[in-house]
């Protein structure tokens, strides 16, 4: 394959994976762009195969293959709630990729003679794509572990940890001058792999330091650092699709953090410092006492009752409705009352359920018409109008004491309003509390009423009400 075609390719590539990433970013064309990054990649790697690699095409085939099954049974098992930890560790993945890269890459420079400066550069490249690959790989296992629950989710404070941060920072700093004079004299090895371990422990405390409920910035962060990780590769290995494709992954999750940062009024690098999240400070569950006992249930034929005579109601789904596999039937209770003129809409809190998009990948799954579909900010407002509130196995998502209680460890966090509506019914099994820990004033509220059970029999018995 000629080098022109080559260029061409890997140009068309690019395009492919920025119209990929356009998709994505609305439901209705995400479908659309996950071909174009099939597509991408797919040129991608046909023309690395056959047209830059030589030797062994064969070994890279069977890699791919292996690689390629193992990937498809994983995604064809993995739960939609146990998404989050499998993208953490495809994340280690391209860290570790990094890091195998960096080192062949220190150890054996091709055979060609190079002039000083370009060995500096290339030193200087091999230093910080092992730097990052590191962090990524050490991070990313660290993230499974805290998500998949092998390991507590309670954020682990070390005494002086910003020291030992700021320590192991000025450390892998000179270990850097270090290496790159070293690699010049064709040595150093022993400061990388000094290093390596330095920025293996760091990546394990910084993911460690962080709360349970920054968890969902912290998996996106980590996908931003495995594009860089994977931009970083691009440079070692002087190609170019790498290094866009590296950029677009590393900028895209810089910004998704953002976005999710400003969704659950966190300060970026307050998430990053670690330590929000899993318990309350001071007494910042005080503003609920209470159990099942304290609050008005209601069964299900009640429920459909008040639903059949509402004119607007607004169903707010959460982690629960993903557990319980419920949004088949909550969405046949919506053509239901749609039918008898009830105008029926979602709301949708930017980091309900487990992952970023969750909500809307199962509504999506459902067949839920987009245009019935709302963000948090769209709805929020209109609470006073709405009859109905359904919250379906959420929590977090619809915690008042995120506005009224000021040392909640939520405090501040947007969440949607359903008690500024004339009633709530909350679905969930007990009084057990959410993802971030805390409870929820939300349930003893005099407009609020629960429909204990697990969320799909709820639902199945409020549409056999209904019908
Ligand atoms: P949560 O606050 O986690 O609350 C879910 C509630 O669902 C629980 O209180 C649980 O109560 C109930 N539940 C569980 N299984 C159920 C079932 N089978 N039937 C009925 N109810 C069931 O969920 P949320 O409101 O969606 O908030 C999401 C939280 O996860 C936030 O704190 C967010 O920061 C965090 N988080 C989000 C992400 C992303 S990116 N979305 C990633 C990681 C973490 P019972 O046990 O009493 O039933």
């Amino acid at each position: 394959m000629s080098s022109g075609v080559i260029t061409a390719s890997y140009i068309g590539a690019s395009a492919l994976f920025i119209l990929a990433l356009n998709g994505l970013s609305h439901q209705e064309t995400a479908r659309r762009g996950n071909f174009y990054g099939m597509l991408g990649m797919g040129l991608a790697l046909f023309v690395t195969i056959f047209g830059l690699v030589t030797d062994n095409q064969f070994l890279l085939i069977i890699g791919m293959v292996l690689g390629g099954g193992i990937g498809w049974v994983l995604a064809k098992r993995v739960e939609m709630t146990h998404m989050p930890e499998l993208v953490a560790i495809l994340h280690s993945l391209v860290g570790l990729a990094a890091v195998f890269v960096g080192y062949a890459n220190a150890l054996d420079h091709g055979g060609a003679a190079l002039t000083d400066i370009e060995k500096t550069i290339h030193a200087v490249e091999t230093y910080i794509g092992i730097l990052i690959g590191a962090v990524t790989v050490a991070g990313s296992v660290a993230a499974y572990l805290k998500l998949s629950a092998k390991i507590g989710g309670k954020p682990l404070q070390l005494p002086g940890r910003h020291f030992l941060n700021l320590g192991l920072l000025i450390a892998s700093i000179w270990l850097g001058f270090v290496y790159v004079e070293g690699a010049a004299e064709g040595g150093g090895l022993a400061a990388l792999v000094i290093m390596t371990l330095i920025a293996l422990a760091f990546g394990v405390h910084m993911v460690v330091a962080i709360g349970g409920a920054d968890m969902p910035v912290v998996v996106s962060m980590l996908n931003s650092y495995s594009g860089w990780a994977a931009a970083a590769m691009g440079f070692m290995l002087g190609n170019d699709l790498l290094i866009v494709v590296g950029a677009l992954v590393g900028s895209s999750g810089a910004i998704l953090s953002y976005i999710m940062c400003k969704a659950m009024n966190r300060k970026f690098i307050n998430v990053i410092l670690g330590g929000f999240g899993t318990k309350p400070k001071g007494d910042g569950s005080a503003a609920v006492v209470g159990d099942a006992g304290d609050v008005r249930s209601i069964q299900s034929e009640e429920a459909a009752d008040l639903l059949k005579n509402a004119k607007e109601v607004m169903i707010i789904p959460g982690y629960g409705m993903a557990v319980a596999q419920a949004q088949h039937t909550v969405y046949e209770i919506s053509k239901k009352l749609k039918s008898s003129g009830v105008n029926v809409r979602f709301g949708i809190h930017p980091v309900a359920g487990r992952m970023p998009g969750h909500m809307n990948v199962l509504l999506a799954e459902a067949k839920v018409p987009y245009d019935i579909v709302y963000e948090m900010d769209e709805v929020n407002e209109d609470f006073p109008n709405v009859d109905v509130s359904v919250v379906i196995g959420a929590n977090d998502i619809v915690n008042p004491a995120a506005q009224e209680v000021p040392d909640s460890p939520i405090a501040g966090m947007p969440v949607l309003e359903p008690w500024n509506g004339k009633t709530t019914i909350v679905l969930k099994r007990g009084m057990s509390t959410g993802y971030a820990g805390v409870d929820n004033p939300l349930f003893y509220k005099e407009n609020s009423r629960m429909l204990f059970g697990d969320a799909k029999d709820s639902v199945d018995a409020i549409l056999k009400h209904l019908s």
